[in-house]
C-alpha cells in the first residue's frame, strides 16, 4: 500500500508541475459557456465588451503560455515586469511634488504570486496556506494549478463581474494591479474575430 500511494503521489506532483497547454478556442468556448451562465443577484450579467473573452485567453497566452500549472513570482512592489509595458509598483514617476504619495501612506506592497493559466494572485483570489489573502474566490491555490480550468474561470468572471467586489473589501491599489495584470498592453487591442479566426464557432448560449 505504501510503494502505490508513493507512485501515485509521485504521478500526482508530476501532472501538477508539468500542467496542461489548454487549447485556445477550448479556453474560449469555456469562457463562453461561463459568461452566458453568469449571473449577479439573480439577475443575468452580461459582459461589458464584446471583445473581452478575446482579451481573457490572449491574457492566457501572454502571461502562462496556456499553462495550467504556470506561477510567476512576482516581488513586492514590481507590478509585473515580464508583461511588456508593465511598471514598477509604485512608480516614481508617480510621486507628486513633496507630498507623500499616497502609495506610501497605505500599506506596503506585497510580493504577489501568480498562479494558473489566468495568473490568479494568492493575495487576493485563493489561499496558499502561507499568506494573507482577501480569498475571494474562497478555494485553495493549488486548485488554480491542476488541468482544470473550471475554477480558474469561474473565479477570473467573479472578479470581473463584480460580484467579488462587494463581498470582501479589496483596496483600489489590489484591484487596480489585478485589473492591470489582466488587461495587459499587449492584449488591448485585440479584436474577438480576428485572434479568434482559427477557432470554429463558440457554442450557442
Ligand atoms: C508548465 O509550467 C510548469 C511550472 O512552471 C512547468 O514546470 C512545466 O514544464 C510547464 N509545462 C509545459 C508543457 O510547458
Amino acid at each position: 500500500m505504501k510503494v502505490l500511494s508513493v507512485v501515485v503521489l509521485a504521478v500526482l506532483g508530476c501532472s501538477l508541475a508539468q500542467g496542461r497547454i489548454v487549447d485556445k478556442c477550448d479556453l474560449r468556448n469555456q469562457l463562453v459557456t461561463a459568461i452566458s451562465a453568469l449571473t449577479v443577484n439573480g439577475e443575468h450579467k452580461a459582459m461589458n465588451d464584446a471583445n473581452d473573452v478575446a482579451k481573457f485567453v490572449c491574457h492566457a497566452e501572454k502571461s502562462a503560455g496556456f499553462n495550467t500549472s504556470a506561477v510567476t513570482d512576482l516581488p513586492a512592489g514590481i507590478e509585473d515586469t515580464s508583461h511588456q509595458g508593465g511598471q514598477n509598483w509604485p512608480s516614481t514617476g508617480q510621486q507628486q511634488s513633496n507630498d507623500a504619495s499616497p502609495w506610501q501612506t497605505r500599506e506596503p506592497p506585497q510580493p504577489w504570486t501568480l498562479l494558473g493559466v489566468f495568473q490568479l494572485s494568492n493575495r487576493l483570489f485563493c489561499d496558499d496556506g502561507q499568506n494573507p489573502s482577501k480569498n475571494i474566490c474562497d478555494t485553495s491555490c493549488s486548485n488554480f494549478l491542476d488541468d482544470d480550468t473550471t475554477d480558474d474561470v469561474n473565479c477570473l468572471l467573479k472578479f470581473f463581474s463584480n460580484s467579488g467586489f462587494g463581498a470582501v473589501q479589496m483596496s483600489i491599489e489590489e484591484i487596480l494591479k489585478m485589473i492591470h495584470l489582466i488587461l495587459q498592453p499587449d492584449c488591448k487591442d485585440v479584436q474577438d474575430s480576428e485572434y479568434f479566426a482559427g477557432c470554429s464557432q463558440p457554442p450557442a448560449p
